[in-house]
C-alpha cells in the first residue's frame, strides 16, 4: 500500500470512528453529534414556524437558508457514512461498493435518504406550502442518537411472546363482547348493533375509549355487558404497558449505555468472532460505567462474572506487583475458569467502561465458541502462572 493509500485508509478509519463507532468517550465524535442533533431539530422547528403566517413574512428568507444548511450538512454527512461503511466489522469481509450497497440498506441510512426527499419535491413542487411539511420526516434521524430507543425496541423484541399474547386477548374480548351485544340488542338498536361489523365497532371504541362511547345500553343485560367490557378494556390496556415498563425498567438496570455490535466486534478478544456470535453477545452482555477508584474485584471473593474493558483502564494488585490493563483487555476469568475465589484485586484508575459477562453466559459462550475459550484460558494461564504484562 502506498503512502497516500495508507493516509486515505487511516482517515476512513478514523472517520468510522467518529461516525459509525459510538465510542462513548471520543470528544469529536460526541460534538459532531450534538450539531445533528441541533441542525435536525432547528429544521423541523422552523418548517414547523414556517407555517405561521407572521413568522414566514418577516423571517421566510432566513428559515428557508437554514434548511438549505441542513440539506448540505445531511447530504456531506450521509456521503461520509457510506465512505466509511467498509471500516463496518460486519461488511469487513465485502468488497468496499458491495459493503457500502449493503450499508445503504440499514434502516437508519433510509431514513438518512428518505430526509432528501423533501428538498427533491420542494424542487419539482416549488412554493406549494404541504410540500415544505414533508420536511417533518427529518424527525426521524433522531432516532440514530437516542438509546432509550433501540431499548424500547429491544424490549418490544424481547416480551414479542407476552406482547401477542397482550392482542390475542384483546381481540377475543373485543369478539367476545361484540357478539353478547349483538344477540342481547341487535334487534333493539339495529342501526348501531344490527351485524358483528357494527357491534365489533361498537365493542373497539368500548374498549379504547374505556366506556366514553354516545350509544347507551338500552337493556340490563347490555348494561351489564357494557360494564364488563370497559373493566376488560383497562385490563387489556394496562397489561402491555406494565410488560413494557417492567421490560424497560430492567433493560435500564441492566445497562449504563448501550451496547453497540461495532463496540464487541472492537474487543479483541472477538474479533475474529462471525456476526452471528457478536450479535448473541450484544444480546447477553451487561454495561455499567464505573467511577475512577472503584474496586471492581476483590481478592478471595467469589467471582461470578468476567469483565471487558471498553474504554478506560483498571489496576491489578497481583502478589508480584500492579498490572495496568486498558481498552480492550479482559480480567476476571480466572475465578470463573477455575472456579475458586479471585486471585487478584482490581480497581478502576480512571471511570470505565466495562461489558460484563456473567459466569453462566461465560461457561455456555465458550462451549458454543471454542477457540475464544482457548484464547481466554491460555491468557488466565499466564497471568497464574507469574507478574505478566500481557492483555487479552
Ligand atoms: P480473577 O482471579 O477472577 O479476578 C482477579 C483478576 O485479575 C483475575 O481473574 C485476572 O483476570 C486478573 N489478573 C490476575 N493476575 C493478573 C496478572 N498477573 N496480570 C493481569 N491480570 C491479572
Amino acid at each position: 500500500m502506498s503512502g497516500a493509500q495508507q493516509s486515505i485508509a487511516s482517515a476512513r478509519e478514523r472517520a468510522f470512528d467518529i461516525l459509525e463507532h459510538g465510542r462513548r468517550r471520543d470528544l469529536t465524535s460526541r460534538i459532531l453529534d450534538w450539531i445533528l442533533v441541533g441542525l435536525i431539530i432547528a429544521n423541523v422547528t422552523g418548517t414547523l414556524a414556517q407555517t405561521l403566517p407572521e413568522v414566514e413574512q418577516t423571517y421566510g428568507d432566513e428559515l428557508q437558508l437554514l434548511d438549505r444548511i441542513c440539506v448540505l450538512v445531511f447530504a456531506i454527512e450521509y456521503v461520509a457514512r457510506l465512505w466509511v461503511a467498509p471500516e463496518h466489522p460486519l461488511l469487513h469481509s465485502l468488497s468496499p461498493t458491495r459493503a457500502r450497497l449493503r450499508f445503504a440498506a440499514t434502516p437508519m441510512m433510509v431514513i438518512d435518504a428518505l430526509a432528501f426527499v423533501p428538498f427533491v419535491l420542494e424542487l419539482m413542487f416549488p412554493g406549494v406550502a404541504a410540500v415544505r411539511l414533508t420536511r417533518l420526516v427529518r424527525f426521524l434521524k433522531l432516532a440514530r442518537y437516542s438509546p432509550a430507543l433501540a431499548t424500547i425496541g429491544r424490549v418490544v423484541a424481547l416480551e414479542r411472546r407476552a406482547l401477542l399474547a397482550c392482542v390475542i386477548i384483546l381481540g377475543g374480548v373485543m369478539m367476545a363482547a361484540a357478539a353478547a351485544m349483538h344477540v342481547v340488542e341487535g334487534h333493539i338498536q339495529p342501526d348501531r348493533l344490527g351485524d358483528m361489523s357494527k357491534s365489533m365497532w361498537w365493542s373497539a371504541a368500548m374498549l379504547a375509549k374505556i366506556g366514553g362511547v354516545e350509544l347507551e345500553p338500552m337493556t340490563a343485560t347490555g348494561r351489564i355487558i357494557a360494564a364488563i367490557t370497559v373493566m376488560l378494556g383497562i385490563f387489556c390496556f394496562a397489561l402491555p404497558v406494565a410488560i413494557i415498563g417492567r421490560g424497560f425498567y430492567e433493560e435500564i438496570r441492566r445497562r449504563d449505555f448501550v451496547v453497540t455490535f461495532a463496540m464487541v466486534a472492537h474487543v479483541p478478544l472477538f474479533a475474529h468472532l462471525d456476526a452471528a456470535a457478536i450479535s448473541d453477545l450484544v444480546g447477553i452482555l451487561k454495561a455499567r460505567t464505573i467511577p475512577a477508584g472503584t474496586v471492581i474485584i476483590r481478592k478471595g471473593e467469589p467471582g461470578d462474572s468476567m469483565y471487558l474493558i471498553a474504554s478506560g483502564a483498571v489496576q491489578v494488585d497481583t502478589a508480584d506487583g500492579k498490572v495496568r490493563l486498558n481498552e480492550g483487555d479482559f480480567f476476571g476469568e480466572v475465578a470463573l475458569l477455575t472456579r475458586e475465589r479471585r486471585t487478584a484485586t482490581v480497581t478502576t484508575i480512571r471511570s470505565t467502561d466495562v461489558l460484563i459477562l456473567d459466569c453462566d453466559d461465560f461457561h455456555r459462550f465458550i462451549d458454543r465458541n471454542p477457540q475464544v475459550g482457548k484464547q481466554v484460558r491460555a491468557v488466565a494461564q499466564e497471568r497464574k502462572n507469574g507478574p505478566v504484562d500481557r492483555t487479552g
